[in-house]
């Protein structure tokens, strides 16, 4: 599994270097372009410090030149090692403020492509969000910024630097040691494309050792995470011949790549260096016959190096880049998606409540052939206290999801306060509407956090008498912090009532006309839910509340149940007058909860 999910990943993370996906990265540099003045100037440096440092090879052939006694435009050898050290401290001085520059313009660059990706990612209608996975979208905001940060602090000016370096460096021998240049473009750049295509192949190799080792490793962790069943099944035997199979895959595999690897050095050091000796040769032969002197051959075989360097260091770049492209095609792609639209302007008008559904019909967009709901009818006066029973899979949650407009109805009416849905603003909407459901996940923070996130602005007062409303201030005020007690991740481990009881009294905090309670307590044990269920009578009252039971003994007080089966309304009435219907489904739903 691990193999291949490695394999995935490299290959969406590479791109072809063309026009258009290089237009994808220059989407993402409006970001930098605010910082275009730092950039600039950070190029700018980066040019000077490139070329100060292709004087160094010329100036140290210089020094060799002048301990024969040659002369220069400053004669004595101490002179020019003086000239050498400035040309080292100004390339420094410079190579400082290139880094810092590109530093500043890609920390912030980079920070605000984080914060629109973010805020962008929060407006996005949930059928984006059920289309993706959280950890790939995790990983755009975190992996895929890093990667343009890096490319945008490094890899630019990595590539400008390399091809300062070359196009400088080969016009300068071009001019000054015709020859031996063109002797050398004919051969060392061929060696080293190839010493990078054969690096690149052992690379490849080396990951596949690793995914290999990785497969092996799994067996190891699945048999020491069920140890029992391997035991019970005496599989012992069975699983450590399974774990000698995958070493031996590994074994065979890494030595394929150290063959390589050794072949590759070998290589290296024959043909390379024969380069340079083939080069030396040719330049000796130059010095012998005195078309050269000494100190020119020495800063051609510099230059020969620091060009064979950015040659290299290309092929890397390329690399990068193309990652790169990737990245910000990711990046984009979620930057471009339309977020939730607001609808209508925010009224500050009370909402009342009456909700009503009219023939309403709907499928998930990501499940377009499965009809989900089919011709709906409800109408819930405003107060009213209403509830949806039926089987798991039947669509009462996504009654409330369309109520919450995280989808658009397909077909048929759906009102609030007899307005369409599709005319309410969103905010308005949504705020007025509040919701318990099964599980509740706390924000990581303290409980006073958890609490006002509805209503950032609540006193003290307010908070705590929510918390009282919601029986949950008994258990809050024994914490030796109270309401700075640290929830979350980080923080104490709520039992599933207590945390219930905190999104009531959230929930009694944002003082909703609508509440809705999808299996609020469900999942509790039976003290627990009589504690929450308290809690929740407090909450429900004086607002229409919509509740989805799977326990049916927790709805008998409700003004009205609708039972649903497979999308549509099969039965409507009280528990009374459903119970007691001889073959209706509620009542066998009813015998059957007692029977259990
Ligand atoms: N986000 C979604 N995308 C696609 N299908 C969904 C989604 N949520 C629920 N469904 C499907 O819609 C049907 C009704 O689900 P739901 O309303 O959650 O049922 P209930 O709450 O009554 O158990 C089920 O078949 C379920 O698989
Ligand atoms: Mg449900």
């Amino acid at each position: 599994m691990a193999k291949k999910k490695s394999k995935t990943l490299e290959e969406h993370e590479k791109r072809k270097l063309n026009k258009q996906n290089l237009s994808k990265l220059g989407g993402i540099f409006r970001f930098v372009l605010p910082y275009k003045l730092n950039f600039f100037l950070g190029l700018l440096f980066l040019a000077f410090s490139s070329l100060t440092l292709l004087t160094f090879p010329f100036v140290a052939g210089k020094l060799i030149d002048a301990a024969s006694g040659e002369e220069w435009l400053v004669s004595g050898i101490n002179n020019i090692a003086f000239i050498l050290l400035g040309i080292l401290l100004i390339q420094s001085i410079f190579s400082f403020f290139r880094v810092w520059l590109f530093a500043k313009v890609s920390e912030r660059s980079m920070r605000d492509i984080r914060v629109a990706l973010y805020r962008q990612l929060v407006q996005l209608p949930m059928t984006f969000f059920d289309k993706r996975r959280t950890g790939e979208l995790i990983s755009r905001i975190t992996a895929d910024v890093s990667m343009l940060q890096e490319t945008f602090s490094t890899t630019l000016a990595e590539l400008f630097r390399q091809i300062i370096t070359l196009l400088a460096g080969v016009i300068f021998l071009m001019v000054t040691t015709p020859k031996l240049t063109f002797f050398m473009l004919a051969t060392f750049p061929i060696l080293v494309i190839i010493a990078m295509v054969f690096g690149k192949f052992i690379r490849k190799l080396s990951k596949q050792t690793q995914d290999e080792l990785a497969a092996a490793n799994v067996i190891v962790e699945e048999t020491l995470q069920s140890i029992m069943t391997v035991k019970s099944f005496a599989g012992e035997e069975y699983e450590s011949n399974r774990y000698n199979t995958g070493l031996n895959r590994v074994v065979k595999v890494a030595l394929k790549a150290a063959g390589f690897r050794g072949a590759f050095i070998s290589f290296i050091i024959f043909a390379l260096f024969g380069g340079i000796v083939a080069v030396m040769w040719y330049g000796a032969s130059l010095v012998a016959s005195g078309d050269m002197s000494v100190g020119d051959l020495v800063s051609f075989v510099l230059y020969t190096t620091f060009i064979g360097g950015s040659i290299a260091g290309l092929g890397d770049i390329y690399g990068q880049i193309q990652k790169a492209i990737g990245s910000s095609e990711r990046v984009l792609e979620i930057l471009e998606e339309t977020p939730e639209e607001a609808t209508a302007d925010y009224q500050n008008v009370p909402v009342a409540g009456d909700i009503s559904f009219e023939h309403v019909a709907f499928s998930y967009p990501t499940r377009t052939e499965a009809q989900v709901l089919k011709d709906i009818n409800l109408k819930i006066r405003a107060g009213e206290k209403v509830a949806l029973a039926g089987h798991s899979g039947a669509g009462k949650s996504t009654i409330v999801q369309l109520l919450l407009k995280f989808y658009a109805v397909e077909s048929g009416l759906l009102t609030v306060d007899n307005r369409p849905i599709s005319d309410w603003n969103l905010k308005q909407l949504r705020s007025s509407i509040g919701i318990v459901p099964q599980e509740v996940l706390l924000f990581g923070g303290s409980i006073r956090e958890n609490i006002a996130y509805a209503k950032p602005d609540a006193t003290e007062e307010e908070i705590i008498e929510a918390a009282q409303k919601a029986n949950a201030w008994q258990f809050i005020s024994q914490f030796p912090e109270g309401l700075e007690t640290k929830v979350g991740e980080r923080g104490i481990k709520l039992s599933g009532g207590q945390r219930q009881r905190v999104a009531i009294a959230r929930a009694i905090l944002k003082d909703p006309a609508i509440l809705i309670l999808d299996e609020a307590t469900s999942s509790l044990d039976a003290e627990s839910e009589s504690l929450v269920q308290e809690a929740l009578d407090e909450l429900m009252k004086n607002r229409t509340t919509i509740i989805i039971a799977h326990r049916l003994a927790t709805i008998r007080k409700v003004d009205r149940i609708y039972v649903l089966r497979e999308g549509q309304i099969v039965e409507e009435g009280t528990h009374e007058e459903l119970a007691i219907q001889e073959d209706g489904f509620y009542a066998n739903l009813v015998r059957l909860q007692f029977a259990e």
